[in-house]
């Protein structure tokens, strides 16, 4: 993920959250020069897609991630609406998990809206245990707030991100 590529990944982010992140958001982390991807397909015959991307391929979706000292928190995994389901973001966390295995992290962090299902399912699929739960962590609503389920998965027990 670069700079030129923020309009289109903030139209996805828009679509995909009830709460999203802002585009400074994302200008701030690729300041910082945390690890941010896109995931890119190419278009169907027929298919329009949207966001359109100058070279004609579809923004399936995109990950950022912070590297701490052994290890990862995971800040941003979404993948595009009309995409969802097809496995994408599984495939996204094993290349997160295979890349942060690469840096020696042991573990991957998350935290996830208590009452976001799809995801809990996924990561909870995918090996995570629950740790913690940060109270009222997210805005949801007028002045309401929402707990954060905290997860963490262990890269080196267990053999997450090694190829299947
Ligand atoms: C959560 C999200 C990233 C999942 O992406 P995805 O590409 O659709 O997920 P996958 O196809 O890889 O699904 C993997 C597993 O996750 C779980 N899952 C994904 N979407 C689900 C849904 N809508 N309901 C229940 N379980 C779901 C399932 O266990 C699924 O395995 P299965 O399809 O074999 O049943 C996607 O729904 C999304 O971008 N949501 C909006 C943004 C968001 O909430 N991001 C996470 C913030 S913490």
């Amino acid at each position: 993920m670069t700079e030129a590529d923020l309009d289109a990944v903030h139209e996805v982010e828009k679509l995909a959250y009830t709460h999203p992140w802002s585009r400074r958001h994302f200008a701030d982390s690729l300041a910082s020069g945390y690890p941010a991807v896109l995931l890119l397909g190419e278009a169907l015959p027929g298919e329009t897609p949207h966001p359109r991307r100058a070279d004609g391929r579809v923004l399936l979706g995109y990950l950022v991630a912070m590297p701490g000292v052994d290890e990862v928190h995971l800040l941003n995994i979404t993948v595009a609406p009309s995409q969802q389901r097809q496995g994408w973001a599984r495939f996204m966390l094993d290349a997160l998990a295979l890349w942060s295995r690469g840096q020696r992290a042991q573990w991957l962090w998350l935290e996830v809206r208590a009452s976001n299902a799809p995801a809990r399912s996924l990561y909870q699929r995918y090996g995570f245990q629950q740790v913690g739960l940060r109270r009222a962590y997210y805005p949801a609503g007028q002045l309401q707030r929402e707990d954060a389920v905290v997860m963490s998965l262990n890269l080196v027990a267990g053999g997450a991100g090694e190829p299947r």
